[in-house]
């Protein structure tokens, strides 16, 4: 099987103390920490930005995954590179040059992925799939944590898993949105490899972040 990791969101944190969490999430054995960062245009919600992003970098090495959900996207990647970002994924009706974009990402050294939102057929990632580090299937509508799994994904989650194998690199096939003990067997089994956690990261507090984290990946 393959090994499963778990980026749990931090829009699922206690925003007053976010270092503090970021630091338990790292103790707790978080694989990757996943940033959500929203515009209030491309989703209707507002998160944070690249100056939050660099006050939390000091607090964990662990790889931060940041998942912007912003339009136009090219105009902030090198704000988030230079805060400290190791993956930038980006929905690719955030621009109207992808590729560009991915590049652009590369330019600063960093891993680059795409986003499938739930109605974005997986066409969208066919001449990027070369250069891609990740792709990452919204199993929800990018916006709010707390909403359920849309079923349908699971599809789209086992072709890319074929795609991804025909290519013989290495490319995480991230979900997020809805994982939970019922949903995330679901989605390991369609073939996906890492994990979004939001709410079923943060439920019961810091104390059972590692234990909810375990039980997500399938250790019970
Ligand atoms: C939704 C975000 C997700 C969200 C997941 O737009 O991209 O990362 O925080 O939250 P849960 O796990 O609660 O569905
Ligand atoms: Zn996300």
């Amino acid at each position: 099987q393959q090994n499963i990791r778990i980026a749990p969101s931090i829009l699922s944190a206690d925003f007053a103390k976010l270092g503090e969490e970021i630091r338990a999430l790292d103790a707790a054995g978080a694989d990757y920490i996943h940033v959500d960062v929203m515009d209030g245009h491309f989703v209707p919600n507002i998160t944070i930005g690249p100056a939050v992003v660099k006050a939390l970098r000091p607090h964990t090495q662990k790889p931060f995954d940041v998942h912007l959900m912003i339009g136009p996207v090219d105009p902030y990647i090198q704000g988030f590179a230079e805060a400290g970002a190791d993956i930038i994924s980006f929905h690719p009706e955030a621009g109207a040059h992808p590729h560009r974009t991915v590049q652009l990402i590369k330019s600063f050294g960093k891993k680059a992925g795409i986003v499938l939102n739930p109605a974005t057929p997986v066409e969208a990632v066919d001449y990027l799939l070369e250069d891609l580090d990740l792709i990452l299937v919204m199993s929800v509508n990018p916006g709010f944590g707390g909403q359920s799994f849309i079923d349908s994904q699971l599809r789209k989650i086992e072709i890319l898993r074929k795609r991804i194998d025909a290519t013989g690199k290495t490319i995480d096939l991230e979900v997020d949105g809805g994982i939970n003990l019922k949903t995330a067997p679901l989605a390991i089994s369609a073939g996906a490899d890492l994990l979004v956690a939001g709410t079923a990261t943060f439920t019961g507090g810091p104390a059972v972040y590692g234990s909810n984290m375990d039980a997500l990946r399938g250790n019970r």
